[in-house]
């Protein structure tokens, strides 16, 4: 089927007292536009077209990604005026579903029986409160009749809770004759794109009503207190998806996913962890609390200790990280390695059954399988000017606070007496240590106070 998507972004948003556009306010770490456009991609089309107007810059270049066909709404003259901006591109033939950029959480489940159907379609959804919105006007037979503005209708019509959620499907030769024929004359001296139903009904067409499932799914974001109210509406599907998958949420109120979660059973993910960019873990996982976790792989049995920062890094099997460790980009550890409190790795692989468990830092080095690095080591990187590599060969034991000036490598089997600074190659098997030698004063004494005068 031919479907064009129109999605409506062009309102100002100035209950959300922002200078960003509303549309790029996120939910979940998403641009509200970018959920909107996912909705519709699902649906299985590409003729995607978003009317754009307030911020228009800032939209069309922050989400330049999203290759939809962006159509300009300036001045912004009401919902009808904004379809039929997007409409001369579209051909006759085509369905048009025209969705709204600030309403995230459009379920695809709702929109595809309305795209599936041939006659004219309207989303609806009851609520408790109805003011504010369109209302629903049946025939006797149950078909639409039309659609009234809170502004424009009367006290019994006031009384109607069943709303216009905005969201229609029709075709497109249809939509643009009628559209073509909209008026101003209303309360708000708006182009009302539901004057359109009106139309459809008088030309003999069946408009359909179908049901939203829930009213989230449909609820606009006006202010951010009604942004957060659906942030946290969708991390809760999300936590419940995730305990469906089998994993164990010590409180499922109390974990945020921004991106993705893919886990194996028997994960243990325990409060206020935060989940962003794409992340997997696999069975057994442990997740102490107040962790943060974004573009990461986790393998089997891992435990996360509280407090830890992970970013774009591998984990492998039976590792234990933190409590208070840090894994920036390009961290890959193998599997039973431990990694302690007050470490940060980057750009660095540790091999199967090592340990950095105090106060370390580690970048640009391969460290090889059962070492062990003592607390407080650095890895000098960095000479004001480059990167450099720091190797460390297998069974390696490194004394305490020491400094590895890179390049530089440690061999296999090699010690390092603690507080050296290591400038040259340590050969393998052997103690190396560079350290002034130990002496005592003896006729050294303490400073004394002196007495106030
Ligand atoms: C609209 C519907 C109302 C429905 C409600 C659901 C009309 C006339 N009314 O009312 O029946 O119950 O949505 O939320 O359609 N927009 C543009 N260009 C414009 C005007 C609006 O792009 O010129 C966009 C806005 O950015 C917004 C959406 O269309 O995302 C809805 O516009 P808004 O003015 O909020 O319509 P409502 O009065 O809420
Ligand atoms: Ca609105």
């Amino acid at each position: 089927m031919d479907l064009s998507v129109v999605i409506l972004a062009a309102g100002k948003g100035t209950r959300m007292r922002s200078a960003l556009p509303k549309v790029l306010h996120e939910l979940a770490g998403k641009p509200l536009l970018e959920h909107v456009v996912d909705a519709a991609r699902q649906l299985g089309t590409d003729d995607i077209h978003v009317v754009y107007g307030h911020g228009g810059e800032q939209v069309t270049e922050q989400l330049a990604d999203l290759s939809v066909h962006w159509v300009l709404q300036e001045p912004q003259l009401g919902t009808g005026h904004a379809v039929a901006q997007a409409l001369p591109t579209i051909d006759d033939a085509r369905r048009v579903l025209v969705l709204y950029g600030d309403v995230p959480m459009i379920a695809v489940a709702d929109i595809a029986p309305l795209v599936a159907s041939e006659e004219v379609g309207v989303l609806t959804v009851k609520l408790a409160d109805p003011t504010g919105y369109g209302r629903i006007i049946r025939n006797q037979d149950g078909s639409i009749a039309r659609i009234v503005e809170h502004k424009d209708a009367d006290q019994a019509e006031r009384m109607i809770t069943e709303i216009n959620t905005g969201i229609i499907a029709v075709g497109a030769a249809d939509l643009k004759r009628w559209v073509a024929n909209l008026d101003n004359r209303n309360v708000q001296g708006e182009f009302y794109l539901t004057d359109v139903i009106e139309m459809a009904s008088r030309d003999g067409h069946a408009v359909r009503a179908h049901r939203a499932s829930s009213e989230f799914d449909v609820a606009g974001v006006n202010d951010r207190v009604q942004l957060a109210k659906l942030e946290r509406i969708y991390q809760r599907r999300q936590a419940d998806a995730l305990m469906r998958d089998g994993a164990t949420l010590r409180d499922p109120d109390r974990i945020d996913i921004r991106g993705s979660v893919a886990c194996g059973e028997d994960c243990d993910i325990d409060v206020n962890v935060v989940f962003e960019g794409r992340v997997k873990l696999g069975k057994n996982v442990r997740i102490g609390p107040n962790n943060v976790l974004r573009n990461v792989v986790i393998g089997d049995g891992v435990e996360i200790l509280a407090n830890c920062v992970l970013e774009d890094c591998e984990v492998g099997a039976q590792t234990r990280i933190g409590p208070f460790a840090r894994l920036r980009p390009e961290a890959v550890l193998a599997d039973h390695v431990h990694i302690g409190n007050f470490v940060e790795i980057k750009k660095s692989t540790v091999a199967s059954g090592s340990k950095v468990n105090h106060l370390t830092y580690i970048g640009d080095t391969t460290i090889g399988s059962g070492v062990n690095v003592g607390a407080g080591t650095i890895t000098c990187n960095y000479d004001g000017a480059n990167k450099h590599r720091t190797v460390i060969g297998d069974n390696a034991f490194i004394g305490s606070c020491t400094q590895l000036v890179a390049p530089v490598e440690v061999g296999a089997g090699a010690t390092i007496g603690a507080g050296s600074t290591i400038v040259r190659n340590a050969p393998p098997e052997k103690l190396t240590l560079s350290r002034a030698k130990q002496v005592t004063i003896e006729a050294w004494k303490r400073p004394i106070k002196k007495p106030k005068s």
